[in-house]
């Protein structure tokens, strides 16, 4: 089959790989009908690069039709429409029975000292070949899987994957106060699902993006923007009677812009051979850290800051005296995606489209055309936002 692969830093391919085939009696064989560049996979291309492997099938924000079933998956049939979240749980362990999916200790990558593992995510997260593919092998088939309708279009579901319920966690463990102002720091797919799930939830809405096109799109459901050009921490104090947004949800992550020292720190660790940059970027403060900073200065006191964006290193550098001052509560975390499915389900079914899925993606394409993808949605250009790929 035809696979999107990792090749080195900045540089996928689409290559011809062994067709998946079922390993494990609970394993699925699903054909990939839509698949969803992330923000995520921007991370593998760039700053992830020591955890990768040439050859490695990225993507993680898949869907389609089971094609073929292991022996002990019950639940699913051949012809079945299913969204794959990025998180391969069991289902049945301590952590997934408390709504912890993402660390599933079935699949937890213990010798990584990581979460579950994840598709299509690098050796820190199990390796596991990803679904910017024809075909994708699904492990804990009889758990993770969404069964979907067969009337509406894919873009209506394919968010379930992770993007929706990453915002929707990120916005519920934000714990907004009723009537309360959030902040969102970061408009891409993200923080523009974080920004829309706050206005349905009736709250007021403020966010910040450098990018033009991507203001224009949040401004288009009903919310304030900011660009971060001017002090944005202030700026948001001055609209919130000088205190700050009840609630800060960081959508931006480990390569946020405007930080040159840390920006070249990362990308000196990148250069250097994989033991020693892994060695780096786990020491390190390697982290690029303006939007976290920012959304710590932009919070009320004794407000909330939760990060759905992703960070690495261990050693990155807190403002821990004003974050106790403050009486800051910090939540955070990878999504616990089946977590989240009924609450969500309904509202992608809904044809007023309260959570505008159908306002989002600015790009389709097919898998061939996924390596200038990836290069127009890291740089920002023609106006993408995000890409779905049709294998
Ligand atoms: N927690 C999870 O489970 C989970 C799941 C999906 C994605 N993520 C993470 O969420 C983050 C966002 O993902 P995305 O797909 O929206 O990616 P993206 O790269 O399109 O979005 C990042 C946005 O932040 C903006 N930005 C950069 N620096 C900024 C700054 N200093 N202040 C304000 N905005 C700034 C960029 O212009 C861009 O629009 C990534 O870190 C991604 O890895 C986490
Ligand atoms: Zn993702
Ligand atoms: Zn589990």
């Amino acid at each position: 089959m035809q696979a999107l692969t990792w090749q080195g830093k900045r540089s996928v391919s689409v290559e011809e790989v062994p067709d998946p085939v079922i390993q494990e009696p609970t394993d699925a064989i699903v054909k990939i009908t839509s698949t969803a560049i992330c923000g995520s996979d921007l991370h593998l291309y760039e700053v992830l690069g020591p955890y990768m492997h040439k050859g490695d099938v990225i993507g993680h924000e898949p869907m389609g039709v089971v094609v073929e079933v292991g022996s002990a998956v019950t639940n699913l049939a051949i012809g079945d429409r299913v969204v794959i979240p990025f998180n391969i749980s069991c289902g049945n362990c301590f952590m997934c029975n408390m709504g912890l999916q993402s660390q599933c200790e079935t699949t937890q990558v213990k010798e990584k000292g990581s979460g579950a593992s994840l598709f299509g995510f690098s050796e820190l997260y199990g390796s596991v070949p990803g679904g910017q593919a024809e075909y994708l092998r699904v492990p804990h088939a009889d758990y993770g899987p969404i069964k979907v309708g067969s009337e509406l279009p894919d873009q209506r579901y394919l968010f379930l994957s992770d993007i929706l319920p990453t915002a929707w966690q990120g916005v519920k463990y934000a714990d907004v106060p009723k009537g309360g102002t959030l902040a969102v720091m970061g408009l891409g797919p993200v923080g523009q699902f974080a920004s829309r799930i706050g206005r349905h939830l009736g709250l007021r809405v403020i966010a910040v993006d450098p990018v033009a096109e991507r203001r224009a799109m949040a401004e288009r459901h009903g919310v304030e923007t900011l660009d971060f050009s001017r002090d944005v921490a202030e700026e948001l104090r001055s609209m919130t009677q000088g205190r700050g947004a009840d609630s800060v949800v960081d959508a931006v992550g480990m390569e946020a812009h405007d930080s040159p020292v840390a920006s070249f720190m990362q990308h000196a660790a990148g250069l250097l051979p994989d033991k020693l940059a892994q060695k780096t970027f786990e020491s390190a403060g390697v982290d690029r850290l303006s939007a976290l900073h920012t959304a710590l200065d932009a919070v009320r006191r004794g407000g909330t800051v939760s990060l759905s964006g992703v960070y690495g290193g261990e050693a990155s550098p807190m403002p821990l005296m004003s974050m106790f001052d403050k009486q800051i509560q910090l939540r955070m975390g990878q999504c616990n995606v089946r977590r989240w499915t009924e609450d969500l389900l309904p509202l992608v079914e809904d044809d007023a489209d309260p959570l505008g899925v159908m306002d989002l993606v600015t790009h389709e394409a097919s898998l061939s055309e996924a390596p200038a993808m990836y290069e127009m949605f890291q740089k920002k250009q023609d106006g993408c936002i995000k890409v779905v790929l049709k294998p």
